[in-house]
C-alpha cells in the first residue's frame, strides 16, 4: 500500500523527500503511537547505515520507549542521561560523532557507535525525541541533524497526538 521510493542523491533533497514522504503517512492520523511507529519505518528502511531507528516518548517527565525499528532497548531513560536524555533536557538536537566519548551514553545495542537524538517539542511541550543509531562513527553530520529538525519540525503535531482526528496535517 505504502511503497515510497526515497532515491535522493545529496542529504538536501534526501530529507526533504522523506518529510514529504512522512507527512503523506501521518497525514489525517490523528494517533501518535501509530505516526511514530510508521514515521520510524520509513526512516529505518530510506536512511543507509543505521541499526536504531525510533522514538522515546516524554511520559510524566522520564523518555520511555515508543515505536522502533532495530534491536529491543531500553525502556526508560531519565531526562540529563545519555544522548537521548541531553536532548530532553537541552531542547538541542544531540549529533554524537563517537557515543563511547560521550559521559554518560547508554549502551542499548554493543554495535552503536554514533547517534543523532532530535527533540519534538509541539505547542511549548517536550512530546519526545526522535533517536537515529548507527553502527559506523560519525555517520551523522550537520545536513542530517538539519534534515532531522525540518522533517519533526513538519510532523510534531503529528507525533505529539495533538493532530485533530480528520485534519490534514501536510
Ligand atoms: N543510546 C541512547 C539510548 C537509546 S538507544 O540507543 C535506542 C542514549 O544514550 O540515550
Amino acid at each position: 500500500m505504502y511503497d515510497f521510493k526515497i532515491e535522493a542523491g545529496d542529504k538536501a533533497s534526501l530529507y526533504a523527500e522523506l518529510t514529504e514522504a512522512a507527512a503523506a503517512l501521518v497525514a489525517g492520523e490523528p494517533d501518535p503511537i501509530a505516526n511514530m511507529a510508521n514515521v520510524a519505518a520509513l526512516l529505518w528502511e530510506s536512511l543507509p547505515e543505521l541499526n536504531w531507528a525510533g522514538f522515546y516518548r516524554n511520559v510524566g517527565g522520564e523518555l520511555v520507549l515508543g515505536p522502533f525499528q532495530g534491536r529491543p532497548a531500553c525502556i526508560r531513560i531519565p531526562f540529563g542521561k545519555g544522548v537521548c536524555g541531553a536532548a530532553a533536557a537541552t531542547l538541542e538536537p544531540q549529533c554524537v560523532a563517537d557515543v563511547h566519548a560521550f559521559p554518560g551514553h547508554i549502551a542499548c545495542d554493543a554495535a552503536s557507535r554514533s547517534e543523532l537524538v532530535v527533540p519534538i517539542v509541539a505547542d511549548g511541550r517536550l512530546a519526545g525525541v526522535l533517536d537515529l543509531d548507527s553502527p559506523r562513527p560519525n555517520r551523522f553530520d550537520q545536513e542530517d541533524a538539519a534534515g532531522c529538525v525540518i522533517l519533526i519540525q513538519r510532523l510534531k503535531t503529528a507525533l505529539a497526538g495533538m493532530a485533530e482526528e480528520g485534519t490534514k496535517l501536510a
